[in-house]
């Protein structure tokens, strides 16, 4: 949540700060702000998102050093005098800040006995006025007054600092919320992620807790926060500028369900082979041997992570049979769980930063457990927090609502199951090899299903105006009606809920009439003939029913009032394959309703505050 950009060396600053700022805007986009150092530093700020920045500030601003900050609002509502970057009482600091400073009320009484006075209700201008009283009454330099203030705050920062008595300097700092430097010649960019970085430089630096960053034009020295000197650990990212923009597609979101077949196809590449069969996870190579002896799995992840790790334990026990427990970051370290030293954890997410999730990690390791993690963002917080983990190598995701993460998730997760079904005996050679071919088969089904775009689209306009939609599946398809829903709600804001299809009778069944969509997703499995059964409960109260089916079905043909198709395939991959039309579906409703597809309202894609 909130994206902030820096940038000090021999360019304009200002076209790197707002460029960086689009960038990062699905970190939050209520209110934007930039702050630009010539002689004095020029600040500017408003409600709304970038380009209403951009409208107000008019020109480009002169000076080679700049912050920016694109905000997702915590304390405060998103208004001009609460947007970033905020400024110490004296005109001495500007800061921008990512994260929530959680002893700020008490930081600001105690500032306030001293004279202090507030514009705006942020726990960041807090912190900057915190800063501002260590320099005055300590008259130490900006550098110590900003290590000393970090000292006494409880929370989660990232921050960017700009100072009026050493404007040439620019002084960077994180904890819990992520901070990437990008190393050029002479001149130095920091962001949340390496989005805004990349079309500049691969060469980057990730800040470890507790890291402070002090940078001039050619020059950079890293310590931390208690003064003790850091070596750069400078690092190439494989990132190129053409994956995060948007291609020719109207929205990021389109891109990336389009995108599924290569993404779904880079996180498999390299991993499995078909002659002789074999899975191959570098990245889970040294704890094998606890994965395969593992007495249970904990699979941890939060939004449509979650949904992924619920299609992951229907994996597991089916394929690997050990038992998979799912649970919410967020609830699972708040209820005292019991883990035991031969589970394994393993966290799920898109950007390696939910705060729940990485809570949910740190009191795991506590209690001994091994925790792995899935994640698409290298170098973010989880992978390097965990014992271990998988990549899924979906490239970077900008929609706001998660599309092809959660398949990459889900190849991971299918791989894991495949490899440990077959170590541990679950699995024959034949079965395993038939699982591995159906896995690499599902790009080209994704293809085919991309081509029945046109008929998602009718139906989104047949039912744009809906207010409710219930989404109905079985087994592996109950987390993907979970998943259909959630898309829906996130970016249609119509709402939807997703059920198992058999659980229908025990409620929502009293919801149907002649004005509720039902999304069925009933390809051909082993419950088939339940859910059949589910449609004709459906049709017999008069309830709309979508269908999504096995190419060439009859029977629900017969019975459903729109169907889309999807290949043939083992249930094992289904949720790869039947994910992708209820995307499509959410999409389409969404831009006919007006809706802004990419930048769903109140939501974000990196939830940083717990
Ligand atoms: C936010 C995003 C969702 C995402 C969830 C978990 O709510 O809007 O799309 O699924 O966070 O994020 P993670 O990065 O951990 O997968």
């Amino acid at each position: 949540m909130c994206g902030i950009v820096g940038y000090i060396g021999f360019r304009q600053a200002y076209p790197v700060v707002i460029n960086g700022l689009k960038r990062l805007e699905y970190r939050g986009y209520d209110s934007a702000g930039i702050c630009v150092i010539d002689k004095d530093p020029v600040t500017y700020k408003c409600k709304g998102k970038v380009v209403d920045l951009e409208t107000l500030v008019g020109k480009q601003l002169n000076g080679q050093i700049g912050i920016g900050h694109t905000r997702w609002a915590t304390h405060g509502e998103p208004n001009d005098v609460n947007a970033h970057p905020h400024e110490s009482m004296n005109g001495k600091f500007i800061l921008i800040h990512n994260g929530i400073i959680e002893n700020y009320s008490n930081l600001r009484c105690k500032l306030e006995k001293r004279g202090y006075t507030f514009k705006s209700e942020t726990d960041t201008e807090v912190l900057v006025n915190l800063i501002e009283y260590i320099y005055l009454k300590g008259n130490v330099t900006p550098e110590i007054a900003v290590r000393l203030a970090l000292t006494k705050v409880v929370g989660a920062y990232g921050i960017v600092v700009v100072n009026r008595d050493e404007p040439d300097t620019l002084i960077a700092a994180r904890k819990g919320s992520p901070l990437v430097i990008g190393v050029g010649e002479g001149e130095y960019f920091v962001a949340s992620d390496a989005t805004p970085i990349v079309e500049y430089t691969n060469s980057v630096i990730f800040l470890n807790d507790n890291d402070v960053a002090i940078l001039k034009k050619n020059q950079m020295v890293l310590k931390t926060i208690y003064n003790e000197a850091l070596e750069p650990n400078v690092q190439v990212l494989d990132l190129d500028i053409e994956a995060i923009e948007k291609g020719g597609f109207e929205h990021f979101m389109l891109k990336e369900i389009y995108e599924q077949p290569r993404s779904i196809h880079d996180t498999f590449r390299g991993r499995i082979a078909l002659d002789p069969a074999e899975i191959h996870l570098g990245g889970l190579y040294k704890v094998l041997p606890n994965l395969i002896d593992a007495k249970r799995i904990i699979l941890i992840g939060c939004g449509t992570s979650w949904h992924a790790a619920q299609v992951g334990e229907y994996l597991l026990e089916e394929i690997a049979r050990i038992p998979v427990e799912v649970e919410y970051a967020s609830e699972f370290r708040y209820r005292n769980p019991i883990i035991n030293p031969d589970d394994i954890v393993i966290a799920i997410s898109q950007s390696g930063e939910t705060a729940d999730t990485l809570a949910a990690i740190r009191m795991a390791k506590e209690a001994g457990a091994m925790v792995l993690g899935i994640c698409n963002v290298v170098g973010s917080s989880i992978p390097r927090e965990t014992h271990a983990g998988v990549y899924t190598h979906a490239g970077p995701e900008i929609g706001v609502a998660s599309t092809k993460a959660f398949t990459a998730q889900v190849t991971v997760l299918v791989m894991m199951a495949l490899l440990l079904g077959r170590k541990r005996g679950t699995l024959t050679q034949d079965q395993y090899k038939e699982l591995i071919e159906e896995l690499y088969r599902v790009p080209q089904k994704i293809e085919r299903i991309l081509e029945n775009d046109p008929t998602v689209q009718n139906i989104a306009k047949r039912f744009k105006d809906a207010t409710n939609f219930l989404y109905l599946g079985r087994g592996f398809y109950f987390p993907v009606a979970l998943e259909g829903a959630l898309k829906l709600k996130e970016i249609s804001y119509i709402h939807a809920e997703g059920y198992p299809a058999a659980e229908m009778k025990h409620g929502p069944i009293a919801l149907i009439d002649d004005t509720m969509p039902v999304v069925v997703i009933a390809p051909h499995d082993n419950t088939y003939e339940k859910i059949v059964s589910n449609i004709q409960e459906v049709k017999a109260r008069k309830g709309v029913v979508i269908a999504i089916v096995t190419e060439g079905d009859i029977t629900i043909k017969g019975m459903a009032d729109y169907v889309i198709e999807v290949p043939q395939s083992n249930e094992a991959v289904g949720a790869l394959l039947t994910v992708i039309p209820l995307q499509l579906l959410a999409y389409h409703i969404a831009l006919l309703r007006g809706c802004n597809v990419d930048q769903p309202r109140n939501l974000a894609k990196s939830v940083t505050v717990e």
